[in-house]
């Protein structure tokens, strides 16, 4: 971790920083990613409104505790920080009962988000929140540092997780716990789990960027160390503490590759040489991010068969994203076409993906707590509702800017990734279907929101940063800086 607080690139925040450049104040309660609060090693002081102070100590695991200071119980490595003062909290009873496991009496299900600062954490955990699940949120804030290092910003203006989770209370009367830390360190995953005693862990806590794996060897590295240990610290916390818990963990789509047959969820029947088997489906990953997600489904299913763990694995789809270095496509094409800049497909353009709304994710989510795994059973869900290719994606983009006034055109760029420009693509996706996933397809209205989005936070965009500047082919063993 050390290398990713020590990088040499030059700290720049980005328009966000200059407070008379902001089109609105910020939402507290709208979704991630980058707070303006300067961050430095040592200290971490919340904004004003925070009603307590939190001293950040980093050691051999990136911040490794949070230790509340104040009237309460001082830990030394977990760290439990909430909105407000526990003192202050009446445990929060909620009128929904709906989602027991069968047989169990009316208790409230406790669902360990781990992961809940990120994009689709948070929203998961204020929909959980909200249907009356009690709910934690665990993570490092790690991503907030990945955007402060590359000089990155979200679209939007983002709170910090304490600003957002006592606007939540504030809105709803609910609390969600907040445990801050890393989940590399097993001394603090295991207080967590202790303290918490979650009977569902949902798991977003990874890095998530495949351009951001393969800038060079040490983002490469801490990439997979992060996410295959994190996640392997996870499954032995569930052994050791909470044997009948839940595990529901988000993979992606993009393990499966892109093969020239259909894409099946999860295991493929294969008859060979006259006999018959049902296996795990072949993985074709892309990126050394996409990997770690392989190893995670390898080292789940297999402690699954060996310890009983019951755990679903969710292969999401595309969601759309915020940067050129984290992932750009739909809401990418969006902003570049609200700044007058030509939508920049990669090479041919037929690449082919699935693709899924936020509220889906919510709800798919929900629909796996709700109908857990069996013991010892690994479970593989496709959670996208529809695909596109670029083109097709570019195509709608141009039309539903036409409809706006904006004159959008397109170019094909030289493709920094190793991929298939134009192959088959027909994935499964009817698990969830099954389970009682009602979809949000992307309609015109949505498109027209989103480009509308995009137009009212223009100013907020580095237009340096929308060309792709990671190339899957030229990194290098050398740590790369970043300009400002
Ligand atoms: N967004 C998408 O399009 C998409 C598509 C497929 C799969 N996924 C998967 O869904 C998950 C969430 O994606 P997202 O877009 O919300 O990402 P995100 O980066 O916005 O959120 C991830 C969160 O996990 C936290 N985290 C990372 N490592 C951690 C650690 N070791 N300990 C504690 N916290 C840690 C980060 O601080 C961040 O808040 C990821 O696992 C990602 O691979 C996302």
């Amino acid at each position: 971790m050390a290398h990713l607080l020590s990088t040499s690139c030059s700290l720049k925040l980005s328009s966000s920083c200059r407070p008379s450049s902001q089109p609105s104040p910020p939402n507290p309660c709208a979704g991630p990613v980058i707070e303006r609060l300067s961050l430095r090693p040592q200290l971490v002081k919340c904004p004003t409104r925070c009603p307590a102070f939190f001293t950040l100590q980093i050691s051999e695991s990136s911040f490794k505790g949070l230790v509340l200071q104040g009237g309460r119980k001082k830990r030394t490595c977990v760290v439990r920080a909430t909105a407000t003062p526990l003192s202050q909290e009446a445990p929060t009873q909620s009128s929904s009962t709906s989602h027991q496991n069968s047989g169990e009496p009316s208790k409230q299900k406790r669902v360990m988000v781990i992961g809940g600062d990120g994009y689709c954490g948070w929203a998961t955990a204020l929909h959980l929140s909200k249907k009356g699940y009690d709910v934690a949120i665990v993570d490092s804030l790690i991503r907030r540092l990945f955007d402060h290092q590359l000089g990155l910003d979200s679209l939007t203006p983002i709170s910090s997780i304490h600003d957002r989770l006592r606007c939540w209370k504030s809105l709803t009367g609910k609390t969600i716990e907040l445990y801050i830390g890393d989940i590399c360190d097993f001394e603090f995953l295991a207080e967590t789990f202790n303290s918490f005693e979650p009977d569902a862990v949902v798991h977003f806590g990874e890095q998530r960027s495949a351009p951001y794996s393969m800038i060079d060897r040490s983002r490469a590295v801490f990439t997979q160390h992060n996410n295959v240990i994190g996640t392997l610290n996870v499954l032995f916390a569930i052994k050791e503490f909470r044997d009948q818990c839940h595990l529901v963990k988000l993979g992606t789509m993009g393990e499966y590759g892109t093969p020239n047959i259909d894409i099946e969820e999860g295991y493929i029947t294969i008859t060979h040489n006259g006999r018959t088997d049902t296996l795990p489906y072949p993985k074709q990953a892309s990126s050394f991010y996409h990997l770690s997600k392989v190893h995670d489904s390898n080292n789940i299913a297999f402690t699954c068969k060996a310890w009983g763990i019951r755990a679903t694995d969710l292969n999401q789809g595309v969601r759309c994203t915020k940067s050129s270095a984290i992932g750009l496509i739909m809401m990418g094409f969006c902003v570049q076409a609200a700044v007058g800049h030509p939508l920049t497909v990669y090479g041919k353009g037929g690449q082919t993906r699935g693709y899924l709304d936020i509220r889906d994710t919510v709800q798919c989510v929900e629909l796996a707590i709700a109908n857990p795994a069996q013991p010892g059973e690994f479970r593989v869900f496709n959670q996208f509702t529809e695909q596109f290719s670029v083109n097709e994606l570019a195509s709608l983009v141009t039309k539903a800017g036409a409809k706006l006034g904006l004159d959008v055109k397109t170019i094909s760029v030289p493709n920094p990734r190793v991929e298939a420009e134009e192959h088959y693509y027909n994935a499964k996706h009817t698990k969830l279907i099954e389970l009682g996933l009602q979809p949000h397809l992307l309609s015109d209205s949505l498109l027209d929101s989103l480009l509308n989005f995009a137009i009212k936070f223009k100013d907020r965009v580095d237009t340096k940063q929308i060309m792709p500047s990671v190339s899957w082919k030229k990194i290098g063993v050398k740590p790369k800086t970043v300009a400002a």
